[in-house]
């Protein structure tokens, strides 16, 4: 193994660059050539390759986003577009590559690793949504970005007693909506996983506002319902004054915790030694506080825990 590149894909999320940061420190460290490839699984195809050097990553273990930009990649999703990626991977001998993203980059990384590359991935998505693995790199920071507008919206919901709708992100899951819920103390939590029931999430509105609640904060995950629906619903079952907070892609930015930077530089570092004993079609998984290797195999054939006693805990503290 001699030389090896790094790419980021699908959504950013942050610590993407501290995981970039390791790899590319990591592998100089042992002494490979490593390559930058731009724009994810585009980059590939349109032959976007840069060297990296120890300075390339200086002053970024900090920064939110991706200094390798990334794509949502249509082409990579055919056979011609798969082929062009191989071809560019064979032409610029490169025989190792460390893809950091979500599912959707992962499913990308087995194609190259069925085709006879050694592919790693590192997982990071906001969503976290990743099977075999407690936490993906920026989930812990847009969990505190989205507490951080909770508390802001609750000044102002108390100041003016009324109830507040907020949107967060997730596709299809609600992850963030239940840590987030949890940590900022949302009356409900409407998340994909539960089916809810708009009876009780009004009845439960009324018995805070009975014993003088002076305000209410509902949290919805996008995957579950529209923010606006659930207000709209709101009014008309309990004329209370409704406001609507839609966090979107704010979610995404910032700067990444320091629980994300770690996790994004052992994640990284891990990559690179996988690639070193010759490993490929894993990702890097941190489970029950360790950092694994897990087969790509494993990861697809299996679903994500959703911790109930979470989901119970958050519906009893808001009583
Ligand atoms: O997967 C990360 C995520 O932010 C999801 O939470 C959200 O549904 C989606 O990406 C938004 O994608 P885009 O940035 O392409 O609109």
């Amino acid at each position: 193994m001699k030389k090896i590149a790094v790419l980021t894909s699908g959504g950013d999320a942050p610590g993407m660059n501290a995981a970039i940061r390791a790899v590319v420190r990591k592998s100089i460290y042992h002494g490979l050539e490593i390559y930058g490839v731009r724009r994810g699984f585009a980059g590939l195809i349109n032959r976007e390759a840069i060297p990296m050097q120890l300075g390339s990553v200086a002053d970024i273990v900090h920064r939110g986003g991706t200094i390798l930009h990334t794509a949502r990649s249509p082409e990579f999703l055919t056979s011609e577009g798969q082929e062009k990626a191989v071809r560019f991977l064979k032409d610029e001998k490169i025989e190792g590559l460390v893809i950091i993203g979500g599912d959707g980059s992962f499913k990308g990384a087995k194609v190259l690793g069925d085709a006879g590359f050694l592919a790693v991935g590192v997982p990071a998505t906001i969503d976290n949504d990743i099977p075999c693995t407690d936490f993906c790199i920026g989930f812990d920071t847009a969990v505190n970005t989205v507490t951080d507008a909770i508390n802001k919206v609750r000044d102002t919901a108390t100041s003016h007693e009324r109830t507040y709708v907020i949107e967060v992100m997730g596709r299809n899951t609600g992850y963030i909506a239940l840590a987030a819920g949890l940590a900022g103390g949302a009356e409900s939590i409407i998340i994909p996983e539960v089916p809810f029931d708009m009876a009780e999430v009004c009845r439960r509105l009324m018995r805070g506002v009975q014993r003088g609640k002076l305000h209410s904060i509902i949290l919805v995950a996008e995957g579950a319902a529209s923010a606006m629906h659930v207000a709209d619903e709101i009014k008309r079952l309990t004329q209370q004054e409704v406001r609507v907070a839609i966090l979107g892609h704010l979610q995404r930015g910032g700067t990444p915790t320091a629980f994300d930077r770690i996790l994004a530089s052992r994640m990284g570092a891990k990559a690179v030694d996988l690639l070193l004993e010759g490993k490929g079609n894993y990702f890097v998984g941190y489970f029950k506080g360790e950092i694994k290797a897990i087969p790509f195999n494993e990861m697809f054939a299996s679903s994500k825990e959703f911790s109930w006693s979470d989901y119970q805990l958050a519906g009893i503290l808001a009583i």
